[in-house]
């Protein structure tokens, strides 16, 4: 059974879904062990707590730069024994302090189809409105593996829904959320747990 540590920083609607998972048996083989918050208001904490998950706070703000907070988080995730991190609306870039022990081992879910939409700026409702301002047709949601660059690491999953005319950024993220987030985070989270992810340099194959 591996144990899952996931990293929030907000609401927690996919912490929500992996939480959702877990309760109705569609993650195989491993288990929420502890939820760790980069903000010690985040709704995410109370939905961790409702369910009996362990949490942790490691303020961002707490810390002078990136690589001094890099190096608290994995002491922490060292101390939870993380087999897999999943950043679940996670907002805070961490080093190769972390980035290089858990290599293949985080997983992150962005609101976009990458590569595109992805990057540094592209966060939360920003890439909807980026994906507005475009004008494409069709965005989604993409499940990759944590490294260096951001949001550069091997793709798990990807699920595309529709940009429709008279959307928002609000309407279109929450279209996003619940037909692709929701459905491709528990998805690969399962699959990892189930040692059916291989990476093959910057690709992945699904077994
Ligand atoms: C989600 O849409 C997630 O994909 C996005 O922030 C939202 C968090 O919502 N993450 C990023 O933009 C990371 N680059 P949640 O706290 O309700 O899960």
């Amino acid at each position: 059974m591996k144990n899952i540590v996931v990293l929030v920083s907000g609401g927690g609607t996919n912490l929500q879904a992996l939480i959702d998972a877990q309760e109705s048996g569609a993650i195989q083989n491993g288990r929420i062990t502890c939820v760790i918050s980069s903000k010690e208001d985040a709704y995410a904490l109370t939905r961790a707590r409702r369910h009996g998950i362990k949490t942790r706070v490691l303020q961002r703000k707490s810390y002078e730069n990136t690589d001094l907070y890099s190096e608290a988080m994995r002491r922490a995730l060292d101390e939870e024994q993380a087999d897999l991190v999943v950043y679940a609306g996670f907002m805070t870039i961490l080093g190769s302090a972390v980035t290089t022990p858990y290599e293949n081992k985080m997983i992150n879910v962005h609101p976009s189809l990458i590569p595109s939409f992805c990057g540094k700026g592209y966060y939360g409702l920003h890439v909807h409105s980026a994906v507005l301002e475009r004008g494409v047709k069709i965005t989604g949601a993409t499940v990759h593996f944590v490294n260096a660059v951001c949001d550069g690491g091997p793709i798990i999953l990807q699920k595309a829904t529709e940009v429709k005319s008279g959307d928002t950024p609000e309407l279109l993220q929450k279209r996003v959320m619940e037909q692709c987030e929701w459905v491709i985070l528990p998805k690969a989270v399962s699959l990892f747990c189930e040692d059916k992810i291989k990476v093959e340099g910057n690709k992945t194959i699904l077994l």
